[in-house]
């Protein structure tokens, strides 16, 4: 497929993502959007080693004990909303145990995970493949699709997935989709397992999609919508990246502390929150995930809180409580540097995308420098404070723990991108 073919396919609901800065829209949900740096307006960003009692952050260990659960308060209760812990209920099927595919090179497994006893609605499948000729446990890229499993492959043996409509209809995934094919055997041949879950699954994205999805499982009786400081989408999808995580600790194929998680766009954002959230997660690879992600949500550049938060976009892929900041940002506790600080010293890549002005793939370097002093208390390297923003395809800043690599090109990710993901896997993992 060729390139410009394959971003295509990736732009999804992305109304908003073209090459061309003129011809990109200038209001979204009724609000202007700004694309020059010239008027991202000027904004302090709340400090990041200083204790809400005012005490400075010295050390790492102050660091982990007490500034990390503050921060990851303010995410949990304010941005993404809180989530429930494992159900006891959880259960898994493997329903493939192992089926050599790709003549040969892998074995393939598949599992339905079952969120609870109720067999029929919420539950999700875990495409896996594990080099064949794997002596141990196996370190392994977890990746959460936009496509259904089957989608992704030419192996024929993978189980058929679903879609649904907007109208809230879930049909097979029995047609191919618009979003490109993995090359998995890459993953292979560099002796990484490789695995695959199709967000839709766990909930799908739609406004009313709670219906359907596990969060209304989760709703007390009289509750028609999660409580304002509860879980939005993006906290539900990242729910079930924890259960695939609950199912790897159970496959003694794979080794469960090595695992690498990688979404793009809403998925890189729910991966950021997902890595955040879940300790057991070794490394994150988040893709564009631009606002709501890793790009500061104060610089009025491209998607803003307003006009992501707004009910007639994507207000239900977070906490209720991130709306009321939607025309106040400079008043929010935190922003996405506090975000991505909340990996550390776990490795970080975010890839973003030079004409991706949508996602504002400066906010998210400015991002990255803003965090490094929390990887810094660990003796890691990130963007430090005189670093520049890099040109597109410049890896300068690519190989660190916490890493930064902007690709020539829109809001998707390039073949070029898994190459570099691998090698990143290959030196962290
Ligand atoms: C929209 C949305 C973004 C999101 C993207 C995607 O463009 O505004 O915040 O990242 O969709 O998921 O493709």
């Amino acid at each position: 497929m060729k390139k410009t073919a394959l971003a295509s396919a990736f732009l999804f609901a992305c109304t908003i993502c073209t090459a061309q800065k003129e011809n990109l829209p200038k209001t979204s949900a009724g609000f202007p959007v700004n694309y020059e740096e010239d008027s991202v307006g000027t904004y302090t960003l709340p400090a990041l080693l200083t204790l809400q009692n005012g005490q400075p952050v010295t050390t790492a260990k102050i660091w982990k004990e007490k500034r990390r659960p503050e921060l990851l308060q303010l995410f949990e209760t304010i941005q993404y909303g809180k989530m429930p812990g494992k159900p006891a209920e959880l259960h898994f099927d493997v329903f493939d145990k192992g089926t050599p595919a790709f003549n040969g090179k892998a074995t393939r497994k598949q599992v339905t995970v079952y969120f609870t006893s109720d067999t029929a609605q919420y539950k999700m499948n875990i495409l896996i493949y594990i080099p064949a000729n794997a002596a141990k446990p196996v370190p392994l890229l977890l990746n959460v699709s936009f496509a259904a499993n089957n989608q992704l492959t030419d192996d024929p043996g993978v189980k058929i997935g679903y879609t649904w409509t907007k109208e809230g209809k879930k049909m097979l995934a029995d047609q191919p989709s618009r979003f490109p094919k993995m090359n998995i055997e890459q993953f292979m041949d560099a002796g990484i397992g490789f695995a695959t879950i199709n967000y839709v699954d766990i909930e799908p994205d739609f406004k009313g999609g709670i219906k359907y999805g596990i969060r209304g499982h989760y709703l007390k009786p009289g509750q028609t919508v999660p409580a304002a400081d509860e879980w939005g989408a993006i906290s539900a999808w990242a729910w079930g990246l924890s259960r695939a995580m609950d199912y790897f600790e159970t496959d003694k194929q794979v080794d469960a502390k090595r695992i690498a998680l990688q979404g793009a766009s809403r998925l890189g954002k729910t991966v950021l929150w997902a890595g955040v959230h879940d300790g057991r997660f070794k490394m994150v690879i988040a893709s564009i995930s631009g606002e709501g992600g890793a790009a500061i949500a104060r610089r009025n550049y491209g998607e803003t809180i307003q006009h992501i938060t707004d009910t007639s976009r994507y207000n239900y892929q977070f906490a209720a409580n991130y709306h009321t900041y939607a025309d106040k940002v400079n008043t929010l506790p935190f922003d996405a540097h506090m975000l991505v600080a909340l990996m550390a010293p776990r490795p970080l890549l975010l890839q973003t995308g030079d004409t991706d002005y949508w996602s504002d793939p400066k906010g998210e370097f400015l991002s990255a420098q803003a965090a490094a002093p929390a990887y810094q208390l660990f003796g890691l390297k990130g963007p430090d404070a005189t670093a520049t923003m890099p040109a597109a395809n410049d890896q300068s800043f690519l190989m660190n723990p916490l890493g930064y690599y902007m690709h020539a090109g829109p809001h998707t990710v390039l073949p070029e991108d898994w190459k570099l993901f691998i090698t990143y896997m290959k030196k962290y993992l």
